[in-house]
């Protein structure tokens, strides 16, 4: 991408897209197009088809979706599904049909079936039966990323997917249900540091293996990849390193400085005991993240605390 080049990042104020936007602003480039949700809803093909004719961006960063935790997602896979099928397909054929050089679309490690390897390759997508849990969000991705992979077998075009592990930071959504784990224990510790409560219950028996990578990690990948990768295959992205909820959780508390006990309700799921992404291809193109986990969540607290936009969507 040159510094001049028209680019466009869809869902600029989330946690990923906005992130985006400070890893380019970061390095100097400075034709960036966005929208907010209540300017362009991606979902009315008319309005989308209009803005792309109108504006012809050059590069398509394609992170606005609906995104939610597993409450959220079970509790809505109707409009889960049909949300960011409709958003991604018609953003997607949008910038195809209007000469789009590049585009990435963001989906999410959720598309890799339940029972996948662990750590979990890019190749192992739709090797077997999805997570249920999440089933309609991930159809929903699997649908973006192949769409991409066909346009460019169909129509030669230069469509990439980037496949984000957890990821958390700045911006990032904090609602007391419908959040991801991360931020949902920043949330709790400083209520419960704030209101002096002696314990916080936390769900399942703490052991759980996850990874976590902050997201302004990912928007220079995301960067990183838009300039140095083109294939039909996505890339996944995260620290290839592992931790279990209860270590996550002691870390949390230790960052908010709460100093209470911390009970652990065995009779609430654990969920899947293992999610790890094989991150050697990001690697072998000369990339790695830069943020250890114990600094990120230092970061995402000062923003929990001192942000005026703090999200509870
Ligand atoms: N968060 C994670 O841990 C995680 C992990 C892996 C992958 N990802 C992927 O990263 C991408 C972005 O996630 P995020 O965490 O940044 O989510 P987010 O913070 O909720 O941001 C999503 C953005 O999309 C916008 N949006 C949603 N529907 C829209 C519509 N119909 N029209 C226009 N804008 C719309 C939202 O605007 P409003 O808020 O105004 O609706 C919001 O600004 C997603 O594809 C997700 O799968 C996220």
């Amino acid at each position: 991408m040159e510094k001049k080049a028209k680019i466009y990042v869809a869902g600029h104020r989330g946690m990923v897209g906005s992130a985006i936007v400070r890893e380019l602003e970061r390095q100097g480039y400075h034709n960036i197009i966005t929208r907010t949700h209540k300017e362009l809803d991606l979902t009315r093909q008319d309005e989308v088809e209009r803005f792309f004719a109108q504006e012809h961006p050059e590069y398509v960063f394609l992170a606005a979706a609906k995104v939610g935790g597993i409450e959220a997602n079970q509790s809505a896979l109707a409009d889960f599904m049909y949300e960011n099928m409709i958003l991604e397909m018609n953003v997607i054929h949008a910038a195809w049909q209007n000469g789009c050089r590049k585009l990435e679309f963001l989906g999410s490690s959720c598309i890799y079936p339940r029972m996948a390897p662990q750590p979990m390759p890019e190749s192992c997508l739709l090797t077997s039966e999805l997570e249920k849990t999440n089933e309609a969000y991930a159809l929903a991705k699997i649908s973006g990323l192949k769409y991409c992979e066909f346009l460019n077998r169909q129509y030669g075009t230069d469509f990439i997917s980037v496949m984000p592990t957890n990821l958390y930071g700045p911006n990032d959504n904090y609602h007391p249900t419908h959040s991801h784990v991360l931020p949902a224990l920043i949330r709790r510790f400083h209520e419960a540091k704030v209101s002096g409560a002696e314990s916080v219950t936390c769900w399942g028996d703490g052991t759980p293996l996850r990874e976590f990578l902050y997201v302004d990690d990912l928007a220079n990948l995301c960067v990183f990849l838009m300039n140095n990768y083109s294939g039909n295959e996505t890339v996944n992205a995260g620290t290839g390193k592992e931790l279990s909820i209860r270590q996550l959780t002691e870390l949390v508390a230790k960052v908010v400085g709460y100093e209470g006990a911390i009970f652990w309700d065995t009779t609430r799921p654990n969920g899947t005991p293992r999610k790890l992404l094989d991150v050697s291809k990001a690697a072998s193109l000369g990339w790695t993240y830069k943020t250890e986990l114990e600094d990120g969540i230092r970061l995402s607290y000062d923003d929990f605390l001192h942000n005026p936009m703090r999200a509870e969507r």
